[in-house]
C-alpha cells in the first residue's frame, strides 16, 4: 500500500494555524495528525474540540486525532462529531483505556478508522486480543506528550516484529510511526515495516515543507 506522511500540526505556529494547514495541504501532506494532550495522561496540555471544529472551515486533509488522554471513551464522538467528514483516524492509547473492545468498537461505528497507540514501554503483545478491531497500530517512537524528542532506536526491532505478526496474522491494521520522525531516519522506520509516518519538527522546523515532504517520500519509496 502508498505509505502516508502525516505532519504533526503540534509544531505548527500556533498564531497562524490556518495557514500553516494550507501550506502544508499544498505540500501534499496525505493526512494531519491532531495531538490531544489533557495534563493526566501526559505531562502537557495541547489542542482540543474547539480546534478540530475550526479546522472543519478550512477543507483540510483528513484528520489522524491522537488522543494521549484518560479515559477516552467519554470524549470520543465529541471530537468525531466537531470534525466531521474530515476525520479519518481516531487513536486512543492502550494504557489510557480500559475498555478497550467497546472503544474501538464504537470508533469504527462512527465511520472512522480506530486506532489504538503504545509507548516505547508497552510490550506489543498487548494487542494480541484486540487485532480484529484496529485499523491502525502506533508505535509510540517516544514517550508521548513533547514534540522535539529524540527517536527511540530500539524501536526499530518492535516495528519488526509488529510487521512480523500482522504478515502472520488475518488482519492488516497500518503501522503508524510518532515521535522524533526526520528525513535522516524515516527510512529505518519504513524498512522495518512502517507504513504511516508522523513528523512534526521534521516538516515544521524546516524552511520547505514542500521539498521535505517531497525528500521523505523519496526516502520510503521502493521500502517494503
Ligand atoms: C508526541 C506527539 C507527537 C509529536 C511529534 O507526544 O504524539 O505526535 O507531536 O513531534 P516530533 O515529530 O517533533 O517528535
Ligand atoms: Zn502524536
Amino acid at each position: 500500500m502508498r505509505k502516508l506522511i502525516v505532519p504533526s500540526i503540534l509544531s505548527a505556529d500556533f498564531t497562524r494555524l490556518g495557514e500553516e494547514v494550507r501550506s502544508i495541504q499544498q505540500s501534499g501532506a496525505d493526512w494531519i495528525h491532531v495531538d490531544v494532550m489533557d495534563g493526566h495522561f501526559v505531562p502537557n496540555i495541547s489542542i482540543g474540540i474547539p480546534v478540530v471544529k475550526s479546522l472543519k472551515s478550512l477543507n483540510p486533509p483528513m484528520m489522524d486525532i491522537h488522543l494521549m488522554i484518560d479515559n477516552p471513551e467519554k470524549i470520543i464522538w465529541a471530537f468525531i462529531e466537531a470534525g466531521k467528514p474530515f476525520v479519518k483516524v481516531v487513536t486512543i492509547q492502550i494504557e489510557a483505556c480500559r475498555l478497550l473492545h467497546s472503544t474501538l468498537t464504537a470508533i469504527r461505528s462512527y465511520g472512522v478508522m480506530a486506532g489504538v497507540a503504545l509507548n516505547p514501554g508497552t510490550p506489543i503483545v498487548n494487542i494480541e486480543e484486540i487485532l480484529p478491531y484496529v485499523d491502525l497500530i502506533l508505535i509510540m517512537t517516544v514517550e508521548p506528550g513533547f514534540a522535539e524528542q529524540k527517536f527511540i532506536e530500539t524501536m526499530i526491532p518492535k516495528i519488526k516484529r509488529l510487521r512480523q505478526e500482522i504478515n502472520n496474522s488475518d488482519y492488516k491494521p497500518l503501522i503508524e510511526v510518532d515521535g522524533g520522525i526526520k528525513l535522516e531516519n524515516i527510512r529505518a522506520a519504513a524498512e522495518a515495516g512502517a507504513n504511516v509516518f508522523v513528523s512534526g519538527s521534521g516538516i515544521f522546523k524546516t524552511e520547505d515543507y514542500s521539498k521535505t515532504i517531497q525528500a521523505m517520500r523519496r526516502e520510503i519509496e521502493n521500502t517494503r
